[in-house]
């Protein structure tokens, strides 16, 4: 076969069926991709891996899972970025956790996270402030331009403070608020 019967139309098949096909082939392709990056964005996905730890109850017994408002807050809205791009980058760093739950010995065990609690709360923390944690300030937008009349005011001095710095000297959201979700580790 010369190169040149790639560029033409198959005997077999009319050049309508192969772009119908093609499109066809696309269309599943960018829904079952969608369904899959959905699937594991749900706090089950989460916890599939980390079925032995307590995350999931230390969510729910803080504030971001017991308020008034009755907001549950899935794992997945601090944990990876919503910007499609960003989200993808995540995805697909969080996919090397296959490895690590694989490898990682006694791994899905309190025991594990309570031994390794500081080191992976650094890890998380390292991630949410190269994302200049875009994960909180999705939900607590304009949380400095807005200070409503019912925040402490030692909340609001240290907001309107920080907003007032040049943006490349701003402390990041969990800069400040460690422990948001789950018991952050002393020491
Ligand atoms: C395939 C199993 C698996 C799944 C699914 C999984 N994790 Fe993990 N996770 C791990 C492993 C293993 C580690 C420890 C990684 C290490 O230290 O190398 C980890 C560590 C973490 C850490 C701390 C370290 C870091 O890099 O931030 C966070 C936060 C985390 N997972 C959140 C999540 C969230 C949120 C989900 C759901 C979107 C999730 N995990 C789904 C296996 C998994
Ligand atoms: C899906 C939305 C959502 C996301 C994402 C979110 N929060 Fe919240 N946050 C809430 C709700 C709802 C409350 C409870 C408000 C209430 O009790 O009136 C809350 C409460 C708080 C409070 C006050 C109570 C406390 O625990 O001190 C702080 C501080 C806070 N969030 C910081 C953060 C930080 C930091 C992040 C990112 C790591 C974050 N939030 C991510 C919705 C969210
Ligand atoms: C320079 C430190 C600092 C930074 C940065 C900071 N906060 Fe705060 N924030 C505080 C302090 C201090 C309080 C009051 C202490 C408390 O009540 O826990 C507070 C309180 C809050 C509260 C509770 C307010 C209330 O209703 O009483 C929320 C929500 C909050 N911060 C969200 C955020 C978010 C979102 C960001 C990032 C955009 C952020 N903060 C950045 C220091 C900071
Ligand atoms: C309100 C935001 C928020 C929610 C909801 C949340 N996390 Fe976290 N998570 C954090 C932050 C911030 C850290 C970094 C350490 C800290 O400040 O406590 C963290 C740390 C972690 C760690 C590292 C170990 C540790 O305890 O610090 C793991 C693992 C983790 N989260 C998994 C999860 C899983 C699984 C869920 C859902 C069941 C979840 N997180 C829900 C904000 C959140």
């Amino acid at each position: 076969m010369s190169w040149r019967n790639l560029f033409k139309p198959s005997v077999k098949y009319s050049l309508f069926t192969l772009v119908a096909v093609g499109i066809a082939i696309g269309v599943v392709g960018y829904f079952v991709s969608q369904q899959v990056l959905h699937a594991t964005s749900t706090d089950e996905f989460c916890m599939t891996c980390h079925s032995n730890h307590s995350l999931k109850d230390e969510v729910l017994a803080s504030s971001h899972g017991n308020n008034r408002a009755g907001i549950v807050v899935e794992c997945q809205q601090c944990h990876i970025a919503q910007e499609p791009f960003n989200y993808l980058v995540k995805k697909i760093i969080v996919s090397k956790d296959i490895w690590g739950y694989l490898t990682i010995d006694g791994f899905n065990t309190q025991e594990w996270l309570d031994a390794n609690r500081k080191e992976q709360a650094d890890l998380a923390l390292v991630y949410l402030r190269k994302i200049d944690s875009s994960t909180c300030r999705n939900c607590h937008n304009h949380v400095y331009e807005d200070q409503p009349e019912a925040m402490k005011t030692m909340a609001r001095r240290m907001h309107e403070r920080n907003f007032a710095k040049d943006p490349a000297d701003r402390k990041t959201c969990v800069d400040c608020h460690k422990g948001v979700a789950h018991p952050y580790p002393k020491g």
